[in-house]
């Protein structure tokens, strides 16, 4: 028997953003209203702006099957605040498994991402919510290595380049560990010149972004731009490390020197650019595109491996598709 569903009120969807349940901890102090809509009755505020939220109130209304929390749209920006603050907080919170605390940082930063790429507000991406993540991910995949399977396991393959830029951090992360780098400022670096990499892309106008079939000499023109873009904004900024700007700006490069911005050779590539170079290229064939849908692992190991031919690092790849196949071997066992 198939159970009907009761449409959400239209006003749910003009006014109230859902945002996760499991960011609020016992003890949450609000500077917003929050709101919930157990058993799908009406919604209701459960905690006034002000209030302390307490352990029996979310247990109460997890029990009452409230699978998401909601935010008035006006309040949206405190609540964004709470979240920044909340993240920092949830590598250490004892009430999360380390699946369940993967999630959360995965799925809050990439909405805190989107509305910064969106909003083109570089200081947020770049000051605040790079370090919070960074940071996160780094102590989480320290403390557990099968953190870091989590996170490649659970990643989203929708074609926003927020959610690329995010996917390429835990993946060239997840690369360079599994190559041997136990370094955590490398790794820092490494996942923060992940987030970034394709930060130029603020400055490539969205329809040659999203655009549906074939660019336009032109407007590929524009969006090879991307890295030289991305240098620019982020070559003065305090505390963007050498290594981090060399992912930004030589992610596009090969090493048979038929890559751009400057056709470079070889070693003239950096070693964390040329890992970014082979996730990247991953990432984007198993992601879905306005224009395609996305491509099956097997199609995109074929091309890795053609690429491995004379353009990527070989040694690169072939540890990238170890550690895809490892991880998807884990999760058909657990079918
Ligand atoms: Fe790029
Ligand atoms: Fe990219």
């Amino acid at each position: 028997m198939t159970a009907t569903r009761t449409p959400p009120p239209t006003n749910l969807r003009k006014s109230y953003v859902p945002v996760p349940v499991d960011l609020f901890a016992d003890g949450s102090l609000l500077t917003f209203a929050l709101y919930a809509r157990p058993h799908g009755a009406a919604i209701g505020c459960i905690c006034h702006s002000g209030e302390t939220l307490d352990r029996a109130r979310l247990d109460e209304m997890k029990e009452a099957g409230a699978r998401v929390f909601y935010v008035d749209t006006a309040e949206h920006r405190a609540y964004q605040r709470f979240a920044e603050a909340a993240l920092g907080n949830v590598v250490g919170r004892t009430d999360l498994s380390t699946p369940k605390k993967v999630e959360i940082c995965y799925n809050t930063t990439r909405e805190l991402i989107r509305e910064a790429f969106e909003s083109s507000n570089l200081e947020q991406m770049v000051d605040t919510h790079r370090e919070t993540w960074v940071n996160n991910m780094v102590s989480l995949i320290c403390s557990d290595e099968a953190a870091l399977d989590s996170m490649v396991g659970m990643l989203s393959h929708d074609y926003y380049t927020y959610t690329h830029m995010v996917n390429v951090s835990v993946m060239v992360t997840a690369l360079a560990y599994r190559l041997g780098h136990r370094d955590k400022d490398l790794l820092r670096q490494m996942a923060s010149g992940g987030l970034l990499h394709d930060i130029g892309k603020t400055s490539v106008c969205p329809e040659t972004l999203n655009k549906v079939g074939r660019l336009a000499p032109a407007e590929w023109d524009e969006l090879k731009r991307h890295p030289d873009l991305g240098l620019q904004v982020l070559h003065s900024r305090p505390g963007i490390m050498p290594l981090e700007l060399m992912m930004v700006h030589q992610h596009h490069e090969k090493l048979d020197g038929s890559g751009y911005p400057q056709g470079l050779l070889g070693s003239e590539i950096t070693a964390e650019a040329q890992m970014t170079a082979v996730v990247d290229i991953y990432d984007a064939l198993t992601s879905k595109r306005p224009y395609r849908e996305a491509m099956l692992h097997e199609r995109a190991v074929a091309i890795l491996k053609e690429e491995a031919a004379a353009k990527i690092n070989r040694d690169m790849a072939m540890a990238w598709i170890d550690t895809v196949e490892r991880i998807r071997a884990q999760e058909h066992r657990h079918d």
